[in-house]
């Protein structure tokens, strides 16, 4: 098989929170221990509720910060530290695409300015060449010529998110993390960059990390998905298999919550209790306190994401009895 663009291995972040003069900050684990690996080519959803730790694996896999435990590697070989010449020139092959385009675009660049300087910092072109690769890029996206002198401002939030995937294929990256890349545009422009996105991804063979609150999406665009539950992935599988079939209680509470063509939101599992807390994770299971089918050991026993028939899952529930049972 083909060697993953971009693996996790035991990948752990923690962060201070809270911290005073006057008192020692909380430890927060954003993300507590993960493996994953993406092939060439594919797109791996990830999906979870608000400080599940999607955005903190997206920097972490781009090298953006490192990890307190574990490693990434990408094509093979072990990240480099943030910001180092090496890690700078690894760079151009991996780029980040997020929720908010206009602080990701300089306010005082024009359009073309913007799409164009990867390349010049990359010394990839200049001059006439550099003008017709803008061009290029440009009508890729989907933005008009008239629209290089422009300024960010001048644009409507999704021809803004089109300049910034323009500028992020600029270098010809391999690796692409999505992180909300349309929750913060208009739902009737949603699906077009959505669309765009995924014609892109299937022109260039992108391998891509698509992080989303909206599973709709996720399904439409991604190969395989992964369901995380503070700082931990609880399930993984082809997106098929995630929507049609979930496994762990959280997925399928999760998967409940989109409303199904003319059934609505018939059967949904509305989940009890408190929503994730990273600076209170509880004992054994982070999920049990939720959980409708949880028992003792659940409470006790932080399971492991393992294969039980045929399916990854992190639920003892889902272990054959026998096996519970010892
Ligand atoms: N730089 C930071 N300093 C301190 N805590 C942080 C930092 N970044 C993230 N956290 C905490 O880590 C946890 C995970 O955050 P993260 O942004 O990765 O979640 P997320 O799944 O992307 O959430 P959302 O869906 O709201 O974007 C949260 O509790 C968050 O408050
Ligand atoms: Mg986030």
């Amino acid at each position: 098989m083909t060697p993953p663009v971009i693996e996790a291995r035991g990948l752990v972040q923690k962060y201070e929170s809270g911290r005073s003069l006057l008192k020692p900050g909380r430890v927060v684990r954003a993300v507590d221990g993960i493996d994953l690996a993406v092939r060439p080519g594919e797109v791996l959803g990830v999906v979870g509720e608000s400080g599940s730790g999607k955005s903190t694996l997206g920097r972490m896999l781009l090298g953006l910060e490192s990890p307190a435990a574990g490693k990434v590697l990408f094509d093979g070989a072990a990240m480099p530290a943030p910001r180092t010449d090496e890690w700078r020139r690894l760079r151009a092959r991996m780029q980040l695409i997020y929720q908010d385009p206009l602080a990701a675009l300089d306010r005082r660049m024009t359009i073309a300015d913007q799409i164009g300087e990867p390349l010049r910092i990359h010394r990839i072109a200049e001059g006439p060449e550099l003008h017709e690769r803008v061009a290029a890029l440009m009508a890729r996206v989907g933005l008009r010529p008239d629209q290089a002198d422009r300024y960010p401002h001048e644009l409507s939030g999704g021809q803004r998110q089109r300049v910034v995937i323009a500028r992020a294929l600029a270098t010809g990256p391999k690796f692409l993390v999505c992180d909300e890349p349309v929750s913060a545009l208009d739902v009737s422009i949603q699906a077009q960059v959505v669309n765009l996105l995924r014609d892109l991804q299937e022109q260039e063979g992108l391998t891509m990390v698509f992080i989303s609150h909206d599973l709709k999406v996720v399904r439409n665009i991604c190969d395989r998905v992964a369901v995380m539950y503070l700082g931990r992935v609880v399930e993984e599988a082809p997106s098929d298999q995630i929507f049609t079939d979930p496994r762990h209680p959280y997925t399928r509470a999760l998967v409940s919550s989109v409303p199904k063509a003319g059934q609505g939101l018939a059967g949904r599992i509305i989940l009890q209790g408190e929503p994730p807390n990273p600076a209170a994770r509880p004992d054994g299971c982070a999920f049990h306190p939720r959980c409708p089918l949880a028992d003792a050991a659940c409470a006790r026993e932080v399971p492991a994401l393992e294969r039980h028939r045929g399916r990854l899952t992190a639920c003892l529930k889902q272990r054959p009895v026998a096996q519970t049972a010892a």
